[in-house]
């Protein structure tokens, strides 16, 4: 473990930020203290078309879980977004964006991007759709999607983005999951200079939604794409008839904005449901502090839209705050893996914000692709998605940085809405790997297995006792799958899904999750997922799926096969599954290793024991543990034989 006062800012530095470590604890003890206080006062920050006098009415308690925040005021996202900024920084760039290729980009300005989300509503109204209604999303990383993402948040519909890397039967499912009659789509994705046939995978999802029934095509590349007539409707067509006069929907605190689908320990993803008001006075708040945000920043995120971090810190959270952000099409290492290093240049980004997986993977380029650009601009560095390793940490700071820029190591979830644990730039002593102490208004709690809690130095699961604005507010359609997931391990708090550690300075040391999700290069994934799409191929007669460490993607995921009868194994049977695996789900659940398995190791009453194919896939036997109950304990041996060279 590294010193905690080796990475202290610039004196200049933390006279510039918004809170030193004293200005930190008061407001923390505060936020514990008076929730309604201090949260009454926060939440002023957004601008509320009829003020809130409630602010926080929450209950923990199974019977009668419900959490509401500032629940009587009313207010519109987008607005909040886009309006309140026009008379004082219209001209001012909202969104850089930085194409794919190097050669291409372009800067949309708040004025502009208020006329386009307007249009954008008129067109959406036009075709029928209302306030709350769900619309579906499926974009590369093009300034059309947080058009059409804020053009939703302007007229009520609640949007439900889909990464662009999902396979056509995911679409398909979350369509139908949340009964969304329009989607949202381009011809084609561009990213390190391969398509996406992102139209293509939707009309092959449209076959099996027939409720949806409008289509918005974006066109990106011109490719060739299939058309139904009376669906299919083009973007810029739509858009040159459309009238960029839309007057904001007022909304309730509580209404739904937008819902997002990520990975539980069951086969089906749940619909994520956050609202809106306390979720962008959350999200906003989050984006100052913690990237200790000052008006003129250029900040990029390097998320996908696709996820809760494009959410939360791609749009809403630094929109809110009027705050130029930079979203970027493409990928690390293209064309080169100096591309990171070189849009901070060429855009004189000031906050970088990114994830372990690709820190990791740039490292491994050694430090040349960094040192050729300057990087002069850079004042503070992030990462979000999975736990970074001291020695990415510091090869971030030292390399990347230059040994000037603090890092927030932020840890959160979709489930979350924004950031829960992390460090205040200037305020908290950093220590590599530690994603430190909590935002202000969370309650962290450390528990041990039967829900005993723990006190000072320890090591257990990780549960939130009390709510804050930016959670969660229900599964889509499936209350009591949200109770059951999160409020009754532990009953009246929230479990997080994640082990930790606490250090004797109550810094958090997240260790991840103690649950059947995978975070494969800070993807988020249930092995049950891969499971059931591996079970849907004729030659699977069982599967089981665990996570292994992985040097660039955190974990991989390595699988058992058990073949049907009349299947025999072959190195072509094993890429047909790989192959399978990425069309039912999509490329980031390519299994890294696929292992022939006999026989899985079962108790008498037939549940499979992942402990020990945990065990055996990271090669550790000596740690397998007591395998007599197994109902036939030679399968191990056989496993442990044939296990995946590495
Ligand atoms: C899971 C949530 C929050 C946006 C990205 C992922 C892991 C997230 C950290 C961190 C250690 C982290 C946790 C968490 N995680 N950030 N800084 N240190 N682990 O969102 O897909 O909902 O995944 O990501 O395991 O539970 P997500």
């Amino acid at each position: 473990m590294f010193d905690a006062h080796d990475f202290s800012v610039p004196e200049e530095w933390a006279k510039r930020a918004h809170a030193d470590n004293d200005k930190y604890l008061e407001m923390y003890q505060h936020s514990i203290n008076d929730p309604e206080g201090f949260w009454g006062e926060h939440g002023k920050r957004v601008d509320w078309i009829k003020p809130y006098s409630q602010v926080k009415d929450v209950s923990y308690d199974a019977k009668d879980l419900h959490i509401k925040w500032f629940h009587d005021g009313t207010l519109n996202v987008s607005a909040n977004c886009l309006d309140r900024h026009l008379e004082k920084r219209g001209d001012q760039v909202a969104i850089i964006w930085e194409g794919d290729e190097p050669t291409d980009d372009k800067s949309v300005t708040y004025r502009e991007l208020h006329a386009e989300v307007c249009k954008f509503a008129n067109v959406m109204k036009s075709r029928g759709i209302k306030k709350g209604d769900r619309v579906t999303i499926y974009m590369p990383m093009i300034v059309e999607a947080a058009v059409a993402m804020l053009a939703c948040a302007r007229i009520g519909a609640v949007h439900s983005v889909v990464f662009g890397g999902f396979s056509p039967d995911a679409l398909a499912g979350r369509i139908q999951d949340c009964e969304s009659n329009a989607v949202i789509t381009a011809d084609e994705g561009v990213r390190g200079a391969k398509k996406i046939p992102l139209k293509a995978n939707t009309d092959k999802a449209l076959e099996s939604c027939p409720d949806c029934t409008t289509c918005f095509v974006i066109k990106r590349t011109g490719g060739d794409i299939g058309w139904v007539e009376g669906r299919d409707l083009w973007y810029h067509e739509e858009m040159a008839k459309a009238s960029a006069d839309c007057p904001p929907e007022e909304m309730s605190a509580e209404d739904p904005l937008f819902i997002l689908y990520t990975s539980g320990s069951t086969g089906k993803p749940k619909g994520v449901l956050h609202t809106s008001g306390g979720y962008l006075v959350y999200a906003s708040m989050t984006h100052q502090y913690v990237f200790d945000y000052h008006d003129g920043d250029i900040y990029w995120c390097t998320a996908d839209v696709g996820w809760i971090t494009g959410h939360s810190y791609i749009l809403y959270g630094p929109l809110a705050n009027g705050a130029t952000t930079l979203m970027f099409e493409g990928v690390p290492n293209y064309p080169d893996s100096s591309r990171f290093w070189q849009v901070c240049d060429k855009h004189q980004v000031n906050i970088f914000y990114t994830a372990p997986t690709a820190i990791r993977a740039l490292m491994r380029e050694g430090n040349g692709p960094v040192e050729k650009t300057s990087r002069k601009s850079l004042r503070l560095l992030g990462t979000v998605g999975e736990p970074i390793n001291p020695e990415a940490w510091m090869w971030y700071h030292e390399v990347v940085g230059d040994t000037r820029c603090p890092i927030v190591d932020t840890w959160w979830q979709t489930e979350t809405g924004g950031i829960l644990i992390t460090p205040l730039p200037g305020a908290t002593k950093l220590k590599p790997g530690s994603a430190t102490r909590p935002f202000f208004g969370v309650k962290p709690m450390m528990v041990d297995h039967d829900g005993k809690e723990l006190d000072g130095a320890c090591e257990g699961n990780l549960c939130i006792a009390d709510s804050w604005p930016g959670q969660m507010r229900s599964v889509y359609g499936d209350h009591e799958r949200f109770i059951q997931t999160y409020f009754s391990t532990y009953p009246g708090r929230y479990f997080t899904g994640d082990g930790a550690k606490r250090d004797a300075d109550g810094y958090y040391w997240i260790t991840g999750r103690v649950d059947d999700v995978l975070n494969v290069s800070g993807h988020r994934m249930g092995t049950a997922e891969v499971e059931s799409a591996l079970v849907h191929h004729d030659a699977v007669s069982e599967a089981a799926v665990v996570g292994y460490p992985h040097d660039i993607k955190g974990q991989g995921i390595y699988v058992y096969v058990t073949l049907t009868k009349g299947f025999e194994p072959s190195d072509d049977l094993r890429k047909e599954l790989v192959q399978w695996v990425r069309k039912e789900i999509g490329p980031i659940a390519s299994p890294d290793l696929l292992q022939w398995a006999p026989g899985l190791p079962k108790t008498r009453s037939g549940k499979i024991m992942r402990r020990i194919l945990r065990k055996i896939a990271e090669n550790d036997y000596a740690n397998l543990g007591d395998t007599s109950t197994l109902a036939d304990p030679s399968v191990v041996d056989d496993l442990i034989e044939n296990r995946m060279n590495r």
